[in-house]
């Protein structure tokens, strides 16, 4: 964690809709998947916002949007200033350099027939400016060192790693061309807990080593904590709750954040009957047809007739933080 800076990336309300067609060509559209619905946020320099909610809530479909690898449906999102979604040429190439992903599953991110030092370099390829031909493998031996790998495996194939040493490629791969933010999807929902924690302590020195910016996403609270100067709480297609660590883990709320609050697991077993359990009825609604109102009305427990009738907006509405709930209230789930 580190002091925030100014904003890096600035999303205004970003939409990103997927078409559902049928027909045997697939041509008639006959509804949308609502992934990405009016998303808005700041990452600022050298901080980590974590992304959190249940599957299916449009966290990959942001990192897509934002990487530039699928295009929005509407909104706005810049990168120092300058709007993304219109970058061509040689500033796009240099966003391109800029923002990075480290994807959740190392197993199928890279490619088994290439050595890990052809995978590592593969970005010079593209982008030779950042490192001349000859200067390319001392460049990934230094990549491999920097993740915690021993440059000397250079050339082996990507079985011969286990899966946390996997993941460290991928960072190496994300870094090599001295990224500004790195959008990691997930980079440790497929490893061991135990390799957990190394790669998210590698996360955590490498952005202070070289000054990063993360949009960390997760399905899990916990996982996201102590990286996290800041967590966006997202449930179908919006951030439902937006604020510092302290006040999303201590006082947050929205039911929503409340509840996933209070399913994640308490170190100390002396304090485990304290925490209250939350349990959420029934599924996430359909993105095609999300409820009318509060989305998360037909879960939540606080539901009223207001909820049903008027989108709660997200502002600030009791404590410090952004809350879209029209009854939020403050409340410590977890001791
Ligand atoms: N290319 C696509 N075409 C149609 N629908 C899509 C596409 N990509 C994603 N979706 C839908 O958009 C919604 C959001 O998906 P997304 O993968 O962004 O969720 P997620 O929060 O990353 O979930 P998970 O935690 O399981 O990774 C889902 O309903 C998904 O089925
Ligand atoms: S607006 Fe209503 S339904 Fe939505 S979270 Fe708040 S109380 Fe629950
Ligand atoms: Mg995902």
């Amino acid at each position: 964690m580190s002091e925030a800076g100014e904003p890096i990336l600035e999303v205004v309300d970003l939409v990103k809709h997927f078409p559902v067609r049928v027909g045997v060509l697939f041509k008639h559209t006959v509804g949308q998947v609502r992934a990405v619905d009016g998303v808005s946020f700041d990452l600022r320099r050298g901080e980590t916002l974590g992304v959190v909610g249940e599957s299916g809530c449009g966290k990959s479909t942001l990192a897509q949007v934002l990487m530039r690898l699928e295009p929005p449906t509407s909104g706005t999102a810049k990168f120092q200033g300058r709007d993304i979604f219109r970058m061509r040429g040689s500033e796009l190439r240099k966003l391109r350099r800029s923002i990075q992903i480290v994807l959740q599953d190392p197993y199928t991110s890279l490619n088994p027939r290439m050595t890990v030092g052809d995978i590592i370099g593969e970005p010079f390829e593209i982008h030779p400016e950042v490192a001349p031909k000859g200067e390319r493998a001392t460049r990934v031996r230094e990549l491999l060192e920097v993740v915690g790998l021993n440059p000397e495996h250079i050339n082996r194939y990507p079985h011969q790693f286990s899966g946390g040493q996997r993941q460290r490629i991928g960072i190496a791969r994300a870094l090599a061309l001295k990224p500004e933010v790195i959008i990691c999807d997930e980079p440790v929902s497929a490893l061991d807990v135990s390799i957990q924690a190394q790669v998210m302590n590698l996360l955590g020195d490498l952005q202070n080593e070289f000054g990063l910016s993360y949009v960390f996403i997760a399905h899990d609270l916990s996982v996201v904590r102590h990286l996290s100067d800041r967590v966006a709480v997202m449930y179908l297609g919006k951030v439902v709750e937006i604020g510092t660590e302290e006040e999303i883990y201590t006082r947050p709320t929205h039911p929503y954040t409340q509840a996933l609050l209070s399913a994640v697991p308490v170190a100390d077993p002396t304090l485990r009957g304290q925490r209250q359990v939350i349990r959420l009825e029934g599924d996430v609604p359909s993105p095609v047809d999300p409820p009318s109102g509060c989305r998360f009305r037909t879960r939540c427990w606080k539901a009223q007739d207001i909820c049903a009738e008027e989108e709660p907006e997200l502002t600030v509405r009791t404590g410090g933080q952004l809350s879209a709930c029209h009854f939020a209230q403050e409340k410590s789930v977890v001791p």
